[in-house]
């Protein structure tokens, strides 16, 4: 057995739709309620779902019984707030897991590279059924801003740089791909986050909106690139040496109370 997939992600991990024309529908995310919720960034997040509808933002795998990022349940009082971004998660008809708006202050292409990370959707996912990504719609006008994605985290060689002007909608294997967003400007961003279920459904919403797994990346400035680049390999370099000096804490620890003598 394994997950079921979606072929329109499987060459890049990411696919970007037709833009959405945000222009006509209200701010709903202006009008709904907040938590402190860091996350990559000075960050936090308006739940429309949650594990048990409740007014927080933890995954769904740390409730009682952890469960994966499925089967979410509307946070009525945010929900109810904001009929247009529901409906737009609901509109491939898949399951959904944790549907949220974030809120992101702006932040350095450095900080962006920083704060790469991987999700963890797929934590308690049972294999046949289908992989969860995450679709990502931007609201406000950020067309300076990027989602940065890389295939290696360290490699520059592997990052797309997605532009995220109003209405941006796009799909991210966020387990597979390392992402992080380089927001630039003095205002907020605002996105809404989807945890999707793969499968037939999904596949013909992607269709549906001319779905595109390669995206020209938008141009960054060659020297700030360089230089956040070379932070970034200095800290992921401290942070192995940090794990190399506790792993070798931990052997001899063990060692130690074994008896047994260095070979
Ligand atoms: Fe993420």
């Amino acid at each position: 057995m394994s997950y079921i997939r979606s072929g329109a992600l499987a060459e890049t991990g990411y696919v970007l739709l037709d833009r959405y024309d945000q222009s006509r529908d209200p701010e709903e995310w202006l009008d709904l309620e907040y938590v402190d919720w860091r996350s990559s960034g000075v960050t936090r997040f308006a739940p429309l779902t949650s594990a048990f509808g409740e007014l927080e933002c933890d995954g769904f795998w740390n409730h009682t019984p952890p469960r994966t990022d499925k089967d979410g349940v509307w946070v009525r009082r945010n929900a109810e707030r904001a009929p247009r971004l529901r409906s737009r998660a609901e509109e491939p008809g898949v399951n959904i897991g944790r549907c949220r708006v974030i809120e992101l202050q702006p932040n350095s292409y450095a900080s962006a590279l920083r704060n790469q990370h991987q999700d963890d959707n797929n934590r308690l996912n049972p294999d046949g059924s289908g992989w969860i990504v995450r679709a990502f719609f931007n609201l406000s006008d950020d067309r300076e801003s990027v989602l940065v994605l890389r295939e290696d985290r360290a490699d520059p060689s592997t990052e797309s740089r997605i532009p995220l002007p109003a209405g941006t909608q796009v799909i991210v294997d966020t387990q597979r791909l390392w992402h992080a967003v380089w927001h630039v400007g003095t205002a907020p961003r605002y996105c809404l986050i989807t945890s999707w279920e793969s499968g037939p459904l999904l596949d013909a919403y992607i269709e549906r909106h001319h779905g595109t797994s390669r995206v020209e990346s938008a141009p960054v400035d060659a020297r700030l690139q360089a230089d956040a680049q070379a932070e970034l390999e200095r800290r992921l370099e401290e942070r192995a040496r940090a794990t190399r000096r506790s792993t070798a804490r931990t052997r001899k620890g063990a060692r130690r109370s074994t008896g047994i003598a260095p070979g």
